[in-house]
């Protein structure tokens, strides 16, 4: 166990499965298929190319379901955290927008938002709430196809959130590593650059991934549960 007390910066990477208890399914696993299509099938700009309409289905079931679903106690719970701790960042590869809801202000999203839309032709992004959508695929009053604002494989990660998750990771004192699979870099390099510049690693997940191996303690248990149990404890021990 860590000594608490000696903890000044803090990092945590989420991934879907903190969402998992408030009913948003994750990608990987027993419940990862939508239809019979994998994520690597659907969040790739070559699928959107070939048929935006169905992809855009497919965001449209999975924004119409999240806006359905509520924050859960590990969401909350990080958000008291960010409160609480003075050097805190949150970097999240959710593109649910659940850590906002539950009240966490600094959120690094690297793998953008589900509620804002792009316009292909222009690059202009805005803010689009309205589920289901009345015209699937959505345009945009220039005529162009609207997408998510959302990263797909073979695409980039926003510079500002790589380069702030980057930092966050190399100079943090402890990093917790929340429901990720941990297959999907860069993402998942964040907790092995955080453990080469010292940092001490507490895995969180339901089951073991490839950052269990080289992480210092490994939590079994769903984020809901086992966020606020490492909180308790965290608190009593500076306290
Ligand atoms: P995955 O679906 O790959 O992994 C979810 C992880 O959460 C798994 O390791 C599960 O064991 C774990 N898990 C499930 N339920 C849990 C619970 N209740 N508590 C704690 N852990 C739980 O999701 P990500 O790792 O987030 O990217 O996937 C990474 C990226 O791949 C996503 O951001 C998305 C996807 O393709 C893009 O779309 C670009």
């Amino acid at each position: 166990m860590t000594d608490f007390q000696s903890v000044k910066t803090v990092a945590v990477l989420t991934g879907a499965g903190v969402s998992a208890e408030s009913g948003v399914p994750t990608f990987r696993g027993k419940d990862g298929l939508w239809r019979q299509y994998r994520v690597e099938d659907l969040a790739t700009p070559e699928a959107f190319h070939r048929n935006p309409a169905l992809v855009w289905e497919w965001y449209d079931w999975r924004r119409e379901l999240i806006a359905n679903c509520q924050p859960n106690q590990a969401h909350l719970t990080l958000a008291e955290m960010e409160k609480a701790l003075p050097d805190f960042t949150l970097i999240t590869q959710n593109v649910d927008g659940l850590h906002r809801r539950a009240g966490s202000q600094k959120v690094v999203e690297l793998h953008g938002n589900l509620w804002d839309v792009r316009c292909v032709a222009e690059g202009t992004v805005r803010e689009y709430r309205r589920v289901p959508l009345p015209e699937i695929p959505p345009r945009c009053q220039c005529g162009a196809l609207l997408r998510p604002n959302v990263v797909w494989f073979g695409e980039p990660l926003p510079a500002e959130a790589i380069a702030a998750a980057q930092e966050a990771a190399t100079s943090c004192d402890l990093m917790l590593v929340i429901g990720t699979s941990g297959v999907v870099h860069p993402a998942a390099s964040l907790p092995f650059w955080a453990k080469q510049g010292g940092a001490y690693l507490i895995e969180i997940n339901v089951q073991r991934t490839p950052i269990s191996t080289y992480a210092d303690e490994v939590i079994l248990g769903p984020a809901a549960v086992e966020v606020p149990r490492l909180w308790a404890k965290w608190r009593q021990a500076v306290e």
